[in-house]
């Protein structure tokens, strides 16, 4: 194997569209950071670079829906995320942001040098268009009927029905999500990555000199290989993201999956000076942690846009995992079907060890796989408690009860605990061997077989039945089992962070280096440890059923959804809702506004005041059968031009499944004005 002098780690940017989840740690996160810590461990020099992937429609998407901006979307986002992963000690060396003005700036000048160059074709299509919006139309914002299935809610680049990735032209009666209009086609330009024209290039550097890569990245590689490559548009219209870097080009920005992946240089330049040394040698070792959707890019797409460019280093490996479902079901954010890394970590205190030992013990390493809350559980009172935190806290036990709490000195050491003692540094090797080789879920079932070991070792030797006979055989027993302990410092430090840091504590040692597993005297003899505690507790049922039932929920949820109710929104405050000027009133008048379908208008007695209130309901209501009735209003609403009219405030109405409108009304007669609580 080739020796490198550093290594750059990347873990994906995740979108600061929504908080990460389980899935996005199995796949990702978990994986990088065991790495990143094993190497740091061991020494290297390593710099571990993620943030935020803060362009792009998804995130227009998020805004128009929760009616906020852009850039309001990604700051709550990027400080949730940021938070969540210290909190969950994932130790990034950088956690940028690609709204950040050095990540504008690298993509710019990235974009730019490939332009000037001539690297990039024109080309001119059509897209579609929606003229009331007056803006073109991502493949997100377009729905329609997937010709394949005739599903009716298929977007313009997926229907989620059948599972077929579209083309926004192939929708039937397309429709446009912003306005709801008919969109039209409009001419538009682009610029090009021609990938097609390295074919060769990426053929003989994938095929032929990466096929150390995992079988399941190399396979997906080849197949798009073997499919023929086409050039891909690098800009796109739309008015959140990077703008184009050309003269006189207007309203265009740089596709997301051109800059983002660009974020790891920029947050690179922003964690050192010294950033070229890691992206402009051929001593740096340069890893893509990844999940399977994003290969495509990893690959194929950014590694031609650095060859092109010409002055960076390439992947040694891009090892990305496959998918984590969840109780069986895929991972939905928008069926909030997932485990969420902010909730977690504040239902489950202090327990962010166990979720990453689950997630890693069952991560997606070759193909999907499913995690469980009775899994969750099982491994946690099984493993962790059973296993290892039994082992430590018998060793530390016993030690304080026939020790005084001080590492004995092996008097006569027996044949078994040389033995052991001998073969913990087979441990480390296996491991490393693992590690090296992206092998995690093994990695820790070799760490959890040392302590194995160690809890074989001291039920085979039962010192507490020899202490009285032979106290001298007891020393060398515990002697061998603090060691072990020791070693597991380090071992379980990539895996378990926060407990390797509590048996350092317990042990009284500041921390153990990856070369010091299974040396002589790691604990040296006379050395004293702390009061013992525990490193792990069991997970009681109630605590699984409080998770199930969340997801009970969550199926509840999509239900109703699915049968046209509207999702549940997020939680306010009482505050929030007291500002909610909610009151009764009076219709007085009623006449249908000219020229309209839908729209009443209304003039209220209030009781505080008479005004005019435009409501949306002459297809289910006569304005003559109006005049009299009492209605419900929320009175503090801005005033609003509607059609021409200034509507002051909304009238409270029910709406079921099938747009029927009826009024939310007293039940009985009650003084125009009378509040609502
Ligand atoms: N935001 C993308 C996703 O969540 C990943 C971007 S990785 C990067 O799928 F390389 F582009 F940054
Ligand atoms: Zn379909």
């Amino acid at each position: 194997m080739k020796k490198y002098k550093r290594n750059l780690i990347t873990a994906a940017l995740p979108y600061a569209n929504g908080p990460v989840h389980i899935g996005h740690l199995a796949g990702v996160y978990i994986p990088a950071d065991i790495y990143s810590r094993y190497l740091r461990l061991k020494g290297e020099d390593i710099i571990f670079i993620c943030g935020s992937d803060e362009h792009g429609v998804p995130i227009t998407i998020k805004a128009r829906q929760e009616g906020i901006s852009p850039q309001q979307v990604v700051d709550l986002y990027h400080q949730m995320n940021k938070d969540s992963f210290e909190r969950f000690g994932i130790q990034f060396d950088i956690y940028h942001r690609t709204s950040h003005p050095t990540h504008h700036k690298t993509a710019s000048e990235f974009f730019k040098t490939l332009y000037d160059r001539g690297e990039f074709t024109e080309k001119e299509t059509e897209q579609y268009f929606d003229p009331g919006a007056g803006q073109f139309l991502a493949d997100r914002y377009i729905t329609g009927t997937c010709p394949k299935c005739n599903y009716d809610r298929a977007y313009g680049d997926q229907c989620e029905q059948c599972g077929s990735s579209l083309a926004a032209m192939d929708l039937i009666n397309p429709k446009s999500t912003i306005s709801g209009s008919v969109p039209v086609l409009k001419k538009t330009k682009h610029w090009y990555l021609p990938l097609d024209q390295y074919e060769g290039f990426l053929k003989k550097w994938i095929l032929e000199e990466n096929k150390h890569w995992k079988s399941n990245v190399y396979g997906q590689c080849k197949s798009w290989l073997d499919g023929g490559l086409e050039a891909r548009a690098v800009t796109r219209d739309l008015d959140w993201g990077i703008p184009v870097p050309i003269e006189g080009v207007k309203g265009k920005v740089l596709y997301v999956w051109f800059d983002a992946p660009i974020g790891y240089i920029s947050a690179t330049k922003d964690l050192t000076k010294n950033w070229a040394d890691y992206w402009k040698s051929k001593d740096t070792k340069l890893i893509h942690f990844i999940g399977k959707d994003n290969i495509v890019f990893h690959c194929i797409i950014f590694p031609a846009m650095l060859k092109v460019e010409g002055s960076y280093v390439l992947p040694e490996n891009v090892p990305a995992n496959e998918f984590l479902n969840l109780e069986g079901d895929k991972i939905s954010t928008s069926r909030n079907w997932a485990v969420w890394l902010h909730e977690y970590l504040d239902e489950f205190k202090d327990k962010q060890d166990v979720l990453r030992y689950v997630l890693c013990a069952n991560a997606p390493e070759a193909k999907d796989n499913d995690f469980t809350w009775k899994d969750f559980q099982a491994r946690n009172n099984n493993e962790l408690v059973a296993v290892l935190g039994n082992f430590v806290h018998r060793t530390l036990v016993l030690t304080h009860k026939y020790f005084a709490g001080k590492v004995p000195g092996q008097a006569v050491p027996d044949k078994y605990d040389l033995e052991v003692l001998s073969s913990i540094a087979a441990y480390r090797e296996r491991l490393e061997n693992h590690l090296d080789h992206f092998r995690f879920r093994e990695a820790l079932k070799e760490a959890m077989n040392l302590a194995r070991l160690g809890n074989k070792h001291l039920a085979d030797s039962e010192p507490w039945k020899i202490i009285k006979t032979d106290p001298d055989r007891v020393k060398s027993i515990l002697y061998t089992s603090l060691q072990i302990t020791a070693s597991l410092v380090a071992i379980i430090e990539p895996f378990l962070p926060f407990s390797s840091r509590k048996l350092a504590g317990f042990l009284n040692v500041e921390g153990v280096a990856w070369k010091d597993i299974g040396k002589k005297d790691l604990l040296r003899v006379g050395h004293e440890i702390a009061r013992p505690e525990l490193l792990f507790d069991k997970i009681e049922d109630e605590a699984i059923q409080v998770q199930l039932d969340k997801l009970e929920n969550s199926k509840k949820m999509n239900e109703m959804k699915e049968a046209g109710f509207p999702a549940a929104k997020d939680e306010i405050s009482y505050d929030e809702f007291s500002r909610m000027d909610i009151r009764i009133a009076r219709i007085l008048s009623a006449e249908k506004v000219p020229k309209t379908d839908k729209l009443i208008k209304l003039d209220l007695d209030t009781g505080i005041d008479k005004r005019t209130v435009v409501s949306g309901i002459a297809e289910y209501f006569k304005p003559e059968d109006l005049p009299g009735k009492q209605v419900t209003i929320l009175a503090n609403l801005a005033p609003r031009k509607i059609r021409g009219i200034e509507s002051h405030g909304m009238v409270l109405l029910a709406k079921d499944p099938s747009g029927k409108l009826i009024f939310v009304r007293p039940d009985q007669e009650t003084s125009n004005g009378s509040a609502v609580l």
